[in-house]
């Protein structure tokens, strides 16, 4: 069969539009498969940063979270620190290279008696803290450790005396010092007992050595003063008189001084009743105010008095020596004895702290020692052994006596006696038990 050339025309052209037909089809299947492929891309790239920025934000929260609990250990370490500091019994201490104070807990500001809210530089200036920096210093000048050194603080009304002390160099990471640091504990109470422990031992000692010469003496005393009691003055001649007269009255002072020596140096042998203080002192003050009195004077008893198991009879002989010895102080001064028993108690400590204060001359600081030593005396008839037995009496009750100055600026006796606590007198307010006021300055009246 033979086409014409209109019909190959037309299948030419047939043919044309098919392969254009069919090229357009691939070009638009290519076109397709290229955006799919370029969203699948896309859609996985997409998903990456989405990880990526959830990854970030885990590390960020967890480095928050390490942060906080990071500033709550700090926190809590230091919280636990002040707490173990100031909940310290003991002193703690820590000073800088160049004596600046870092640290210094309650403890340590109760011991040294400075104020709670003190300034360093109040704490320099201190006569209490001295000694203790004195360590520190030699600690930072060795560069060594100085472990248990006693020290004695100067005595500023009743509290601690005696520390303990410790000091170590502080030095950093390299090794290089920056200060140091500082425990101190309380020693008073165990040099108190030392003390208590040495003076009842060496008054054991005195009495044991000494009372048997005494006995000996007081039997030869009474011999010469029995004899001379059997010479007749009448039957002597007028001159030898004022000699037998003398022999009489020195051989008696003598035995007297034999007396109140054995009074003294026999051992102690307290006979143990349950004790008022208070009463006690009343009836002391109540002995020595006639005398008193009769001078223009008064004694008074003030305060708040304890009970303790005790020898009354013991204790009421050591408030007539000071009140007497008060007494004897102020004779003779321009102004009227004016002395008072002053008390209080410390419940915490069980303790009663008892004055005996005149307005006499006082007792100058270089005695404060000597006057409990037997025999010291600065009158004419005076044994010297007053304050001695006080001592022994006030030591075997397991308390202290010592030598101050009293309101007046005379002599103040201070006595500090274990007691048991929560005794004061029939329930009254301090001190309206025993204040006895007696306004009569002419005794007369
Ligand atoms: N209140 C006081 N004021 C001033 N000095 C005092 C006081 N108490 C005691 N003294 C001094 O202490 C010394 C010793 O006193 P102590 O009582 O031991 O002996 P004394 O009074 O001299 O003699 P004695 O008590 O045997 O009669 C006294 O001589 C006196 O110097
Ligand atoms: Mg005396």
């Amino acid at each position: 069969m033979s086409l014409t050339p209109s019909a190959y025309t037309l299948l030419g052209l047939t043919a044309l539009v098919a392969a254009l037909a069919a090229l357009l089809t691939f070009a638009l299947l290519r076109f397709f498969a290229a955006a799919h492929d370029t969203r699948r891309d896309l859609r996985g790239s997409g998903s990456e940063t989405t990880l990526l920025s959830a990854a970030l934000q885990e590390a960020v929260t967890k480095l928050r979270a390490q942060e906080r609990a990071t500033a709550a250990r700090a926190e809590a370490s230091e919280r636990l620190s002040g707490e173990i500091i100031s909940s310290l019994t003991a002193g703690l201490l820590v000073v800088g290279l160049h004596g600046e104070i870092r640290i210094l807990n309650p403890a340590g500001r109760r011991m040294l008696n400075l104020p709670e809210a003190d300034s360093p530089e109040t704490f320099h200036r201190s006569p209490r803290a001295q000694p203790l920096l004195d360590v520190v210093d030699e600690c930072l000048a060795q560069q060594s450790a100085i472990v248990r050194r006693a020290v004695v603080l100067p005595e500023a009304g009743p509290g601690v005396t005696h520390l303990g002390v410790t000091v170590s160099p502080l030095s950093d990471q390299h090794g290089q010092l920056h200060g140091a640091i500082c425990l101190f504990t309380d020693l008073t109470a165990v040099k108190d007992l030392e003390e208590q422990l040495r003076l009842k031992e060496s008054l054991a000692t005195v009495g044991e050595l000494t009372a048997g010469i005494a006995h000996e003496f007081r039997n030869g005393l009474a011999t010469i003063q029995g004899y001379s009691k059997l010479v007749d003055l009448n039957a002597l001649p007028a001159s030898y008189r004022p000699y037998v007269e003398g022999i009489r009255s020195e051989t008696e002072s003598l035995s007297q001084v034999v007396t109140n020596f054995l009074n003294f140096a026999r051992p102690a042998q307290l006979t143990l009743t349950p004790v008022d203080l208070g009463a006690i002192c009343e009836r002391a003050a109540e002995e020595i105010r006639p005398d008193a009195r009769a001078l223009g004077g008064d004694v008074e008893v003030h305060g708040e008095f304890g009970l303790l198991e005790g020898d009354e009879v013991l204790l009421r002989q050591a408030f007539s020596n000071l009140l007497r010895n008060a007494l004897e102080a102020c004779v003779g001064g321009t102004a009227p004895p004016q002395i008072a028993i002053q008390s209080e108690v410390d419940a915490a400590l069980k303790l009663s702290r008892i004055a005996v204060n005149d307005n006499g001359p006082g007792i100058p600081p270089a005695l404060r020692e000597r006057v409990f030593r037997p025999f010291f005396t600065s009158k004419r008839n005076g044994t010297g052994l007053g304050l001695a037995l006080v001592q022994k009496i006030i030591v075997f009750h397991n308390g202290r006596i010592q030598v101050g100055v009293s309101p007046a600026g005379g002599a103040s006796l201070q006595l500090t006696l274990p007691v048991s606590a929560g005794h004061a007198r029939d329930g009254r307010e301090p001190g309206s038990e025993f204040h006895t006021r007696h306004p009569a300055k002419n005794p007369a009246s």
